[in-house]
């Protein structure tokens, strides 16, 4: 399974910028970017953003709104946040033993980093990688990591899976099968993450007393 995977990945696994480093910040600000952002949105804001911030202390020193208005149009501003708080505790006291201490690292961004900054032997578990683990039922290992998000990604996909694409189907349990939907996010339209975003998108632009501004929402 892990051979058929892997030869799979060297002839259809994606080039990513993200791919071809092994700095954890720029590690970090695509996990960052990837947890709700998809990855074809995720990659002119990546090397934009490394551009203007080539480091954790680059980043540590450019005030919190600058961060926040660079994240516009990636969405869950929080994130900006985050990233910023845990660019400035890392350039004040490096990387740190437990990963999840910092703002917005959870346990798939802390294995994330492991395994393709420091090449720990952890598998990162995101949506993707999960339902190729749970179809297949075969213990892949942090080897695989790249390669079954690829296939999460473009193969086995969740409702109607791409069998006849995919290298594992021979030794598949679960090939052929259709899934149901999942369940729906609910609208951006008229939720209070929309007026969250436009509170800050207000704030964003110019100072402004906060009475011109959402309360809740602020
Ligand atoms: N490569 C490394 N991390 C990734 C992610 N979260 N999504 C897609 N490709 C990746």
């Amino acid at each position: 399974m892990k051979a058929a995977l892997l030869a799979w990945f060297s002839q259809h696994g994606r080039d990513l910028p993200w791919r071809r480093t092994r700095d954890p910040y720029a590690i970090l600000v695509a996990e960052v970017m990837l947890q709700q952002t998809q990855v074809d949105r995720v990659i002119p804001r990546y090397m934009a953003w490394l551009d203007r911030w080539p480091t954790a202390e680059a980043l540590a020193q450019a005030p919190l709104a600058e961060a926040i208005r660079a994240w516009q149009g990636l969405g869950y501003n929080r994130r900006a946040v985050h990233l910023h708080r845990a660019a400035r505790l890392v350039a004040a006291q490096g990387w740190p033993q437990d990963l999840t201490s910092l703002p917005g690292v959870g346990r798939y961004t802390a294995d994330a980093l492991a395994c393709f900054a420091w090449g720990r032997p952890v598998l990162p578990v995101d949506v993707n990688v999960r339902r190729v683990l749970e179809r297949t039922g075969f213990p892949f290992d942090h080897e695989c990591a790249q390669a079954l998000m690829d296939l999460g990604a473009t193969v086995c996909l969740a409702r109607v899976p791409r069998c006849q694409a995919c290298p594992l189907a021979p030794a598949c349990p679960s090939r052929g099968q259709r899934f149901q939907p999942r369940r729906r996010q609910r609208p951006f339209e008229g939720s209070f993450r929309q007026r969250r975003a436009r509170a800050l998108q207000l704030v964003a632009e110019r100072s402004r007393p906060a009475a011109e501004l959402d309360p809740e929402a602020l």
